[in-house]
């Protein structure tokens, strides 16, 4: 097994008894890449995991690295690191002990373990307590031992099962920051799983979304964001506004729509399907205007509903007859004559938003 490969899925299936859990799941993972595994609690994010470690065997498919099949190769055979939730560190063990042992498992030498544990303890900058005890650290410092610990072998690939879940948000994001720092200096492949989309799209190089034991889209933050395949991915990953498309024409450079009775522009790319169609605009898309569009915008008219004060933007929920509440973010003082109620326009790009399956 050389570090220098990709890690292959090829139709991976699990069934718990008659309860299918991964349904079919292919993905290639280049080495070095910082992928994510993103799903809702119970999508199988846990158990893709636990079958790429080995802890786990699949009911159909195979698992590749490089060009060596390690589908039914044992866990302690895979040289992968694991930092798994409830993966504790020994308590008896001091830090140190903690980040040798798996060197020690290894048969590494007395120096070489010494050099080692000190430049992985400076790597997650812990140096200053590697004789103190698992308890007599924070959760976070604990999170940092359980990484150097994971990474200290040099493993070919490290997985990490929501590492960071049981921390508060400060924390979290330091050790975030943290996590790619390392991830940049070591070049190692990290299979991170979570279910906290702002931590997905902020740490990835991929994003890949489950729901139901099945891969829904794999792709950079930005291309899933922007261009979802479908309903899920685009309700999953932020804020989104589905506008139901009564009818649609293709056109030059995109399609006439219809939306609420009003004819609308799009002008990015166009479905196989022509019927039962949503338009996917995200509430940064759209505008409040008081005055009627400019070329190549669109509009729609209705009342606001809602507003929603985030300091930095305010959510305003407006009321599109034949459309229903659509949300657009507005810079707070935009809004500043506006009261609940008040008649308002909807503006949007012919270029923005997404046509999808309405269902
Ligand atoms: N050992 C098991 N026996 C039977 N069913 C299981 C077992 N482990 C997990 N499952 C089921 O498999 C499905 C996927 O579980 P999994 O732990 O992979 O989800 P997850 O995406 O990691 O969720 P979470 O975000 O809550 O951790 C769930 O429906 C779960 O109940
Ligand atoms: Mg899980």
């Amino acid at each position: 097994m050389t570090s220098h490969d990709r890690l292959l899925l090829q139709g991976l299936s699990k069934h718990y008894g008659r309860h299918q859990v991964l349904r079919d799941v292919s993905l290639e993972i280049e080495r070095g890449c910082f992928l994510t595994l993103l799903g809702p609690s119970g999508s199988g994010k846990t158990t893709l995991l636990k079958v790429l470690a080995g802890f786990e065997r699949c009911s159909a498919g195979r698992l590749l690295l490089g060009a060596t099949d390690i589908t039914r190769l044992p866990a302690e055979r895979r040289t992968f690191g694991l930092v798994f939730q409830g993966y504790a560190l020994f308590p008896h063990m001091t830090v140190a002990g903690n980040v040798a042992f798996p060197l020690k498992v290894r048969r590494w030498s007395r120096q070489r373990i010494k050099d080692r544990v000190q430049e992985m303890l400076d790597m997650v900058q812990l140096g200053h307590l590697a004789q103190r005890r698992p308890a007599e650290l924070s959760g976070g410092q604990q999170q940092r031992v359980a990484l150097a610990r994971a990474l200290a072998f040099e493993p070919d690939l490290l997985l990490l099962d929501e590492p960071m879940s049981a921390l508060d948000r400060k924390l979290r994001g330091d050790l975030q920051t943290e996590l790619r720092r390392i991830h940049r200096q070591l070049g190692t492949t990290f299979i991170y799983v979570t279910h906290d989309q702002d931590e997905a799209m902020t740490m990835s190089d991929r994003v890949a979304v489950m729901d139901h034991g099945q891969l829904m889209q794999v792709g950079a933050p930005d291309d899933l964001y922007e261009r979802p395949d479908n309903r899920f991915v685009a309700s999953f990953l932020g804020r989104s506004n589905f506008l139901p498309v009564e009818r649609m024409r293709r056109a030059e450079g995109g399609a006439e729509l219809e939306i609420g009775g009003a004819a609308c522009r799009f002008a990015g790319p166009l479905p196989d399907r022509q019927d039962g169609l949503a338009l996917m605009l995200r509430p940064e898309n759209l505008v409040l205007a008081a005055e009627p569009p400019a070329p190549g915008w669109n509009e729609l008219p209705g009342r606001v509903l809602v507003r929603t004060y985030f300091g930095d933007r305010t959510l305003c929920e407006v009321e599109v007859p034949g459309v229903g509440p659509v949300s657009a973010y507005a810079p707070p003082r935009a809004l500043a004559g506006l009261a609940e109620g008040d008649p308002v326009r909807l503006h949007w790009r012919a270029e923005d938003g997404a046509l999808l399956p309405a269902t």
